[in-house]
């Protein structure tokens, strides 16, 4: 694999971060050390810093060369998880209940070790701005940025993005066009029937009974009302009912989330949803609510910027290592809300083998440092590549 030597040489320094942040995780807008860690940095490596967008967020800019004007932008995720870690190792979370299971501490390591090497090098000709994102994990960090004018005030032509994967070999990176990650809505629905003594049924309505109808109904959505060549996913992940063995409830709250793949199955789903909960309160007597709340949109990589990122790619691992057979995950991403207003790609890296529970969002899940090369020489690469310098 041409990893270029310089990188090779920061590599155990990257890795030494990584490691410090892996130790101290932060949740979704909670980012505070973690972003005077990475503000301190860009400012050593002479980057212009600016902090404040999304709150905790933070966007260092790097210009070189010539005067050229293009701008692209490269965006890591800081946040943590509120998960116990599990792991025994040096570096373990420090932090009861929350730890980095989702390896955005090797995210922001990658992207300030690529920072660090371009800063040195210089070998482009405009602007990188490096963005750092606070609370990727359901609470929007991506979309607050955005709000904050983050396209505005660093004006840039395309915006990238990437993901470690857990199953997938270090030095393979996986670049899709389209739709590679899906959108990520939740609802509730209050049931409402009226309670009564469960040996007499009939001088109540049962939510329950209805409830568990509604549930069963709402899978008709993917098999019965979307095209079967259409992705979507209805859960219903809580099922909250009742006190006592002998008292039918008042009421039933049910929770859950929808995925797919395409905005505009996104769009038919809280219609569908509706009907459904209308449909099956009629028929059981009972009064249904249902609050959807559109959480984020489709990741989708666009053509140009997918086919430029495969190229990259191929030329840090190699074609053989680039992987464009890979199915879209039905997970959630709020880099969606940076690709809805720049085109660009987000790709997935290699990050070994995911047995011993590490796969993302696991309790001894760790981000693996022999990926940090292939993560910080595709950036390096991209730039070099996007905006030549000689
Ligand atoms: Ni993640």
């Amino acid at each position: 694999m041409p990893v270029r030597d310089r990188i090779r040489e920061l590599q155990p320094e990257i890795a030494a971060w990584r490691r410090d942040l892996h130790a101290h995780p932060e949740l979704a807008f909670e980012e505070y050390r973690t972003s005077d860690f990475v503000a301190a940095k860009l400012e050593e490596f002479g980057l212009e810093v600016h902090r404040g967008l999304g709150r905790t967020g933070v966007v260092g800019v790097l210009r070189a060369g010539r005067g050229g004007n293009q701008a692209i932008g490269l965006r890591a995720d800081m946040d943590a998880l509120p998960i116990q870690e599990a792991n025994e190792f040096a570096h373990r979370s420090t932090v009861p209940g929350k730890m980095h299971a989702c390896g955005h501490d090797g995210h922001t390591a990658m992207l300030l070790g690529a920072a660090k090497y371009l800063a040195e090098t210089r070998g482009f000709d405009g602007t990188v701005n490096f963005i750092f994102q606070p609370a990727e994990e359901n609470e929007g960090g991506g979309r607050e940025m955005v709000q904050d004018g983050l396209f505005e005030r660093f004006p840039m032509a395309a915006v990238y993005g990437m993901h470690n994967w857990p199953g997938m070999p270090v030095g393979q990176i996986g670049a899709m066009p389209g739709a590679v990650m899906a959108s990520m809505d939740n609802f509730e629905v209050a049931v409402r029937g009226l309670g009564t003594h469960a040996a007499m049924p009939h001088l109540g309505r049962d939510p329950v009974v209805a409830a568990a109808n509604l549930v069963g109904t709402l899978q008709t959505v993917a098999s019965r009302t979307i095209a079967p060549t259409d992705a979507v996913v209805v859960s219903v992940t809580q099922f909250h009912a009742g006190d006592t063995w002998n008292v039918i409830p008042q009421e039933v709250v049910l929770r859950g989330t929808v995925r797919t793949l395409s905005p505009q199955v996104q769009e038919r789903m809280e219609p569908a949803l509706k009907r459904i909960c209308d449909g099956v309160a009629l028929a059981c007597g009972v009064e249904m609510t249902l609050a959807y709340h559109y959480g984020y949109p489709v990741t989708v990589n666009s053509e140009t910027e997918t086919r430029f990122s495969r190229e990259v790619a191929g030329a840090v691992v190699g074609t053989d290592n680039v992987r464009m057979d890979l199915s879209p995950s039905m997970g959630g991403e709020d880099f969606a809300f940076m690709l809805k207003e720049r085109p660009g790609c987000y790709v997935w890296v290699g990050n070994g083998p995911a047995e011993g529970g590490c796969m993302l969002h696991n309790p001894r899940y760790d981000f693996n440092d022999d990926a940090i090369p292939v993560g910080v020489g595709y950036w390096a690469e991209l730039v070099e590549r996007a905006l030549p310098g000689r």
